[in-house]
């Protein structure tokens, strides 16, 4: 049997719906585009949404939109996908690493208002919302306001991720989402920014299409359309096309369904793996709604997480990666969760960072299993996955 890590979710609406911008012939962003970030909005309660080409294009959009660049410091946890670092480099602004928890895999924020106090021309906090569990958002925003930074969220993982009943991204200035294939609602590769202040939210909708003042859709529906609007602003153009958003459209009407499915193949590894001695298992703190955008166990050997070390990570790596060997030759994919950042050839040529200057993080990459999860994964899959694991442990 092949079990891959993860599956999207299209059917027939999605099949139907992708024709619909072909048939009309209005392919880039427009109606479907439109109604997408309604959808979004509505979901996450955020006042207004704007579609992207990525979720590194929406990151990218909102340090420019807060006019971050050279002489800037903008803070980034060391374990997450190398796209929010990379985001943050494009601007020419310096990232500043910062380490995790890793009982949540999120900023340490004990660690964080160390980095705020140390570096006082910080513009800017980028907690990542990692594998659908929302940072420690209420903290976080305390220390934006009392050291007067911004807050971007990379909620890349962070659809229908909560605290409380507050959704992931509306805690900032700005949350940014993922539609590519790992995430749990796909539109092939796209994302989206949320904001709730009108001003920047125009802002945004301008930068992406190259800084015009006016959209095409805007401008090809009023009279004078034949000339070009004015430019206002150096843009890019990380526009959302309208096949995109035709399946945008579509995984958001079954985002309930989508949603629940994961939901539930998490609760069944949750009591399968509970007394498995060789695994840490996913936690929420109490309050925080958990999206499992992944299912991401820490592999510990049956050994303590205290007096972590190099040696000692990397001395359970090794059987770490044994495990996910074996698991592979059965057809069971699994995936480290992320990579540690500063380890990454580029950032830690530039930075001459050593393994050990971000501890958790390196224990993160080197420990950490993402285990396969989809919405619709049988009994039988889901029972091939347990008995190879626990064939695999012993
Ligand atoms: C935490 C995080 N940030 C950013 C990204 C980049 O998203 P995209 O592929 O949509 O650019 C990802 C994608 O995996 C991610 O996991």
């Amino acid at each position: 049997m092949k079990i891959p890590i993860t599956k999207t979710t299209f059917g027939k609406e999605e099949s139907d719906a992708i024709v619909k911008p072909l048939e009309s012939g209005w392919v880039v962003q427009g109606p479907y585009v439109s109604e997408f970030q309604s959808l979004f909005s509505k979901f996450t309660g955020a006042k207004y949404s704007n579609a992207t080409t990525s979720c590194t294009t929406a990151l990218h959009l909102c340090l420019e939109a807060l006019e971050i660049g050279v002489n800037d410091k903008v803070i980034v946890p060391s374990f997450t996908y190398v796209a929010s670092a990379n985001a943050v480099e494009y601007t020419g602004a310096q990232v500043i690493f910062c380490d995790i928890d890793l009982n949540t895999f999120n900023l340490d924020v004990l660690k964080l208002e160390q980095l705020l106090v140390k570096y006082s021309d910080v513009k800017a906090i980028m907690p990542v919302h990692l594998f659908g569990l929302c940072a420690d958002m209420p903290k976080i925003m305390d220390l934006a306001l009392k050291y007067n930074v911004k807050v971007i969220e990379d909620s890349a993982c962070g659809f229908d991720s909560w605290i409380g009943d507050q959704h992931s991204g509306t805690f900032g200035d700005f949350g940014c989402f993922s539609f590519h294939p790992r995430k749990s609602i796909c539109t092939g590769e796209g994302g989206m920014i949320i904001t709730n202040d009108n001003h920047i939210a125009q802002k945004i909708s301008i930068l992406k299409d190259h800084g015009a003042a006016k959209s095409d859709l805007e401008r090809h529906n009023e009279k004078g359309g034949s000339l070009l609007p004015d430019f206002t602003m150096r843009g890019y153009n990380y526009r959302m096309t309208d096949m995109q958003g035709a399946l945008g459209v579509c995984q958001m009407n079954k985002s309930s369904a989508i949603m629940s499915g994961r939901r539930k193949v998490a609760k069944k590894y949750d009591s399968a793996l509970l007394n498995v001695d060789q695994l840490v298992l996913p936690q929420a703190p109490y309050n925080y709604v958990h999206s499992y955008q992944s299912y991401v166990c820490i592999f510990t050997d049956g050994e303590s997480l205290d007096n972590l070390s190099i040696e000692k990570i990397d001395r359970i790596n090794l059987k770490r990666n044994i495990f996910m060997e074996k698991l592979e030759s059965q057809g069971v994919a699994t995936r480290q969760g992320t990579h540690a950042v500063h380890t990454l050839s580029y950032y830690k040529n530039k930075n001459n960072f050593k393994d050990r200057d971000f501890l958790m993080s390196y224990a993160a990459d080197r420990l950490s299993i993402a285990l396969p999860l989809y919405t619709d994964m049988s009994d039988i899959e889901f029972d091939y996955v347990i008995d190879n694991m626990i064939k695999a442990l012993v």
